[in-house]
């Protein structure tokens, strides 16, 4: 059995995320078999199975209402702290939309549940992405640089009530948000506070990690795009002094088998059988993304209709090959300044404990061999893979 307390002493060591299936459809938009649950129950069971064999982070969803291949959909917070309450070490990050959540609610309701799990709640905060969601659910509809002008806001206010002297409270006057001189209690446990992640690869997404998240989650691309990304938002976070504080995160859909063979064949069934219908929809929907930001580039500006099957452009990290070969292209990740690594399964009744017990421990064991800390020697030897 494996020791993930053992296996996860290194400070230096790349962590480990998986997406929480709270939406259903599996994650992928394919009607190939997928041996995921998205209930409650079946979600425990990934949770503890994931903290037993060295995942450390758990991220949910955030949907309102259908999109891709996600018919219905548990609601994130609650569905965290369920998870929260089921394990003991993981720690769970929620999904959270500014429009429908603002930030007196999340501040209040973040630092309650971090009260009564150990500090173990963390926040994603999403932008929005979904036009048609919005109008569902009668939310105003801004435009991209106004969406993420209110998530900076949101994400200054969060840390502000957070962190706020007890004796003068959180005072902030925004075009979004104002606070007079309020005082939260209880604060959180986690220190300095709950983290806060938030992604999308616009020129917009950029500076809220340049400047207020603590995490900027990617989504998945080549090896040339996670390069521009990250020293792209260490440039912009040098004139907040914050170049070596942002952390980096990336999304990738992992495809192991015994064969690399077997694993390819395994990613054109699913593509293959890819959901025509939702795709499209999918695709007409994410033009509100990076696609309609004022250079027009960003998330899912220039994925493909196979691109999309994973609905985060997972398959493009290429964690798709042997076990050995994905613990090699993990840590070239790492090498380019990757901190944590987002996984997402086909099966997660089997792949989440299979990834633990065979590609975590190869990852720790070339991490102790010095592995993962010199780019130019992990190019090398496996960029050549997201060059084909
Ligand atoms: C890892 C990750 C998780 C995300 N989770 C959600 C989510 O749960 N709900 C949602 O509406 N958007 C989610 N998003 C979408 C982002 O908030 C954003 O709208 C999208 O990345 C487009 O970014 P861009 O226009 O800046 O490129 C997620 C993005 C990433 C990278």
């Amino acid at each position: 059995m494996v020791d993930a307390s053992t296996l996860n002493s290194d400070p230096d060591r790349l962590l480990f995320a998986y997406w929480v299936p709270n939406v259903s459809g599996g994650l992928v938009v394919s009607k190939i078999p997928q041996n995921t649950g998205w209930d409650l129950k079946s979600n425990v069971r990934y949770a503890r199975t994931a903290e037993s064999v060295g995942f450390e982070y758990a991220l949910t969803q955030i949907r309102f209402a259908a999109s891709y291949s996600a018919a219905s959909q548990h609601e994130s917070v609650s569905f965290s702290q369920a998870l929260l309450h089921h394990t003991e070490k993981l720690k769970v990050i929620a999904a959270i939309l500014p429009g429908p959540w603002n930030p007196a609610v999340v501040a209040k309701q973040v630092a309650s549940i971090d009260n009564y799990t150990d500090g173990r709640l963390a926040v994603n905060i999403v932008s929005g992405w979904n036009k048609s969601e919005f109008h569902a659910i009668g939310e105003w509809w801004l435009d991209h640089a106004e969406r993420y002008r209110r998530s900076y806001e949101f994400m200054k206010c969060l840390r502000g009530i957070w962190t706020a002297p007890e004796d003068e409270g959180f005072t902030f006057a925004g075009d979004f948000y104002r606070f007079r001189n309020y005082k939260l209690s209880p604060k959180p446990i986690a220190s300095p506070h709950p983290e806060i992640f938030q992604g999308g690869n616009s020129d917009d997404a950029k500076n809220n990690g340049a400047e207020v998240s603590d995490w900027y989650f990617m989504n998945g691309m080549d090896l040339e795009g996670f390069r521009a990304q990250i020293a792209d938002v260490k440039e912009r976070a040098k004139n907040f002094g914050r170049e070596n504080v942002v952390k980096f995160a990336v999304n990738a859909f992992v495809i192991v088998r015994d064969t690399e063979e077997e694993a390819i064949r395994t990613l054109q069934e699913i593509q293959g059988k890819a959901d025509v219908e939702a795709v499209e929809a999918f695709k007409k929907e994410v033009q509100n993304a990076g696609a309609s930001s004022s250079n027009k580039q960003g998330m899912w500006a220039t994925s493909t209709f196979n691109d999309l099957v994973q609905y985060n452009d997972g398959f493009k990290t290429k964690l798709i090959g042997t076990k050995e070969q994905v613990a090699e292209r993990i840590v070239l990740l790492k090498s380019l300044g990757v901190n944590l690594m987002l996984t997402g399964f086909l099966n997660y009744e089997e792949e989440v404990e299979a990834f633990g017990k065979n590609v975590i421990p190869l990852v720790r064991e070339l991490e102790k061999r010095g592995r993962g800390k010199d780019e130019a020697f992990e190019i090398e030897r496996t960029g050549d893979v997201y060059r084909k």
